[in-house]
């Protein structure tokens, strides 16, 4: 898949985001390793902590119908910014070390990656040792 096209899918999905609350809107996509894409976008809640971010949507959209292996996320905000703590830990549990691309309104990119964004990332493999 055009990384040009994952981008503006993350864009395209920003736009759908439930941000009533913190009006910041956030987008998401995640292209599997069969080249297929899942869209995110963050979804608030008036109990605001059952807000869920957009990677964790897209990941778990992506789980949900059977998917299991990716190969690159983008991630669109306003301001080109990374994504939360809660959401690093999830892309490594499902990811693993992927490229992921932030990418900004304008679209100005960053590139980077789950182990740069969670280095020593506590996983599965410290439980079985
Ligand atoms: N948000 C995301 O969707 N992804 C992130 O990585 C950071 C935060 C959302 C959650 C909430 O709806 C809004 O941005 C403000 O925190």
């Amino acid at each position: 898949m055009n990384r040009k096209i994952l981008i503006e899918k993350a864009q395209q999905a920003r736009k759908r985001a439930y941000a009533k609350y913190s009006n910041f809107q956030v987008g998401a996509a995640l292209e599997t390793d069969g080249g297929k894409i899942y869209q995110g976008c963050n979804i608030e809640n008036a109990s605001y902590s059952l807000t869920i971010c957009a990677e964790r949507t897209a990941l778990f959209t992506a789980i949900a119908a059977g998917e299991r292996h990716f190969k690159h996320l983008v991630v669109a905000t306003e301001n080109g910014v990374s994504p939360c703590g809660a959401c690093r830990q999830v892309i490594w549990e499902l990811c693993g070390d992927i490229p992921i691309t932030i990418v900004d309104k304008e679209g100005n990119t960053i590139e980077t990656s789950s182990s740069e964004l969670l280095p020593k990332a506590f996983g599965k493999q410290d439980l079985d040792s």
